[in-house]
């Protein structure tokens, strides 16, 4: 039982610590793959999608304020919003001061880069809005102007191819002036900036030339106000010129927040964020190995723990496996260190106490036989002694025979008695139980006794119903013989009485066997039922073998009854009690 409660308590405990280290590091384990997975991964993810917008934003401000495309500037306003959606997500996700530090910053120049940007766009626009006044002033007004003309013109009149060529060259001035000045505001380049002087001056030119033909004054009237149109599209190009010649500078200060923005971004915010989930990473790993750990210390210590229980219960076992050896060799002197785990204590005592038996048996078995065969050497001698005697001559033939027949009855019943021992002892006497009358059998046996009976000795009997038990006759009749056969055999001259009862409740009958003879040597008293347990009552040898009343109480007490023997005045007392039914 103990060994079982170690097994199973040690095997608990050992589970216990693989499972709640297991748990344990299971649960720190998912709590760290939970803050990866929650807040970690969507940081990156937020950090690397502003990254994209970022530099999507910085591109859209280039294509729209350098290359002038148009959607440009909506994608833009989209991206800017891009970047601020994943702002507050990021912003949203717990931080620590560190990270919070970076982030402030980063709003700080996303501000600035985000004003920029629109500044840009804003000088972009007015500069479209420009170019676009001017190419309404060139088509609505001076074109018409220089179509009046031409349509008025005469061809009779000396100086019209003149007039001719010049308002056309006038034309194509305020063309190639409105070209150069477009080309301008996509690429500021000093050939462009020249360009531009160049149609201004054949404008001028051209004009100056038409003026020194031979004008009407209705074309002079148009020429002045063509003048006028034309120095209102002179300072619309010069301003176009002049917001353009002011862009550098605000381009570089657009690109300096841009690569700051980019720098936090790519330097600052993004190692961070990965070298956070690089600790959470590594606390991971750090649990799972501390989890192996104590998996592998756990096995060891099962591993210990069984073997050294296999070893308490394996060596007691194998000492009495030794032990048990030498019995078998016919060694007794073998006891057993008693301890271990109760059940090895408990079997290492039962061991030693079947030894003990063993032994006990052995001696008493020892005994039996050296007394048996003392005995039965016994009446041997005077039998060879008689017929001896008879032979040479000294004793008649009638008294050897008489003499040699006692010592072979006497040889008979000693053989019979231990026959019976041995049965008893061996379990092997078996009982043929009948319904026989008990006050048959008990006047049976006196009418046989009554023979032996010495001296004056009377024999009366005063017998209750006679009732029918159940019972081996034999068995019986061989109990009553001998108690009987003692009482007549040591009474000389006196009383014997045989009673019987029925007892109250009439399941029971008891039988008194009395006497005068002398009483029960005290001695022999305590041992009155044992074996090989006689002794002379009074002067004369009238005892025997000492086996008669170990058999009467084996075949007694296998009827389920009792005997007992006690001295009274002037005699001895044997009392049998049999149950009416078996
Ligand atoms: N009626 C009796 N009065 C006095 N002593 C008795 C009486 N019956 C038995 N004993 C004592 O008990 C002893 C044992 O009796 P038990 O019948 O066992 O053996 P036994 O008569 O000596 O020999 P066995 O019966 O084997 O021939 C006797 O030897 C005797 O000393
Ligand atoms: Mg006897």
């Amino acid at each position: 039982m103990q060994i079982a409660i170690i097994l199973i308590s040690s095997f608990l405990v050992v589970s216990s610590i693989i499972g709640i280290t297991s748990v344990m590091g299971i649960r720190t384990s998912n709590a760290n793959f939970v803050e990866i997975a929650e807040r970690e991964i969507p940081k990156v993810r937020a950090v690397s999608e502003m990254q994209i917008y970022a530099k999507e934003a910085a591109k859209n401000v280039v294509d729209y304020n350098g290359l002038n495309i148009p959607e440009a500037k909506t994608d833009f306003r989209k991206n800017v919003e891009g970047f601020r959606t994943l702002s507050t997500v990021y912003s949203d996700l717990s931080q620590n001061d560190a990270e919070r530090t970076v982030f402030s910053r980063l709003d700080k120049v996303f501000i600035d880069f985000e004003k920029s940007g629109y500044e840009l766009i804003n000088i972009q626009d007015a500069q479209n809005a420009k170019i676009d006044n001017a190419v309404k002033l060139i088509d609505d007004k001076m074109k018409v102007i220089l179509d009046d003309l031409r349509k008025n013109l005469n061809p009779s009149e000396p100086d019209f191819a003149k007039k001719q060529e010049a308002l056309q060259e006038m034309e194509i001035s305020i063309s190639e002036l409105i070209s150069a000045v477009r080309a301008y505001t996509v690429h500021p380049a000093e050939l462009l900036a020249s360009g531009i002087d160049d149609s201004t001056d054949n404008f001028t030119h051209y004009q100056r030339e038409f003026l020194n033909t031979q004008v009407t004054g209705e074309e002079k009237t148009r020429m002045a106000l063509m003048n006028k149109y034309f120095e209102s599209l002179q300072s619309l190009t010069q301003e176009i010129i002049a917001l353009e010649d002011k862009q550098p500078s605000l381009v570089s200060q657009f690109g300096g927040y841009d690569d700051r923005l980019e720098k936090i971004l790519d330097d600052e915010l993004e190692p961070m964020v990965i070298s956070r989930i690089n600790q959470v990473e590594d606390k991971v790993l750090n649990t799972a190995s501390a989890t192996f750990m104590a998996f592998i210390a756990s096995a060891v210590l099962a591993t210990a723990l069984g073997l050294a229980i296999s070893r308490s219960i394996s060596k007691p076992i194998a000492k009495m496996r030794d032990a048990a050896n030498q019995i078998a060799k016919g060694n007794l002197d073998v006891q057993l260190k008693v301890g271990g785990a109760g059940e090895i204590s408990s079997l290492s005592k039962s061991f030693n106490t079947m030894v003990d038996k063993i032994k006990a048996q052995d001696k008493a078995q020892k005994e039996f036989i050296s007394v048996a065969s003392h005995e039965i050497r016994s009446p041997i001698q005077p039998i060879l002694s008689y017929a001896d005697l008879a032979k040479k001559g000294h004793i008649s033939q009638d008294e050897a025979w008489t003499s040699v027949l006692a010592q072979a009855r006497r040889l008979q019943h000693l053989s019979n008695d231990i026959l019976y021992v041995t049965r008893i002892e061996g379990g092997d006497l078996t009982y043929t139980i009948r319904r026989v009358k008990i006050n048959e059998i008990i006047n049976e046996v006196i009418s046989n006794e009554k023979v032996n009976l010495r001296g004056t000795t009377t024999l009366d009997a005063n017998l209750d119903k006679n009732i029918e038990i159940e019972a081996d006759k034999d068995r019986i009749t061989q109990v009553l013989t001998n108690v009987l056969g003692n009482a007549v055999k040591f009474t000389k001259d006196g009383k014997i009485r045989v009673e019987t009862h029925i007892l109250p409740g009439k399941s029971k009958v008891e039988i008194k066997i009395s006497d005068t003879a002398g009483g029960i040597p005290k001695e022999i008293i305590p041992k009155l039922f044992g074996k090989f347990v006689t002794k002379n009552v009074g002067a004369e040898v009238q005892h025997g073998t000492g086996l008669g009343l170990f058999i009467s109480k084996a075949i007694v007490t296998a009827h389920k009854g009792e005997i007992s023997g006690y001295n009274n005045e002037g005699g001895a007392t044997f009392t049998i009690i049999l149950p009416i039914r078996q």
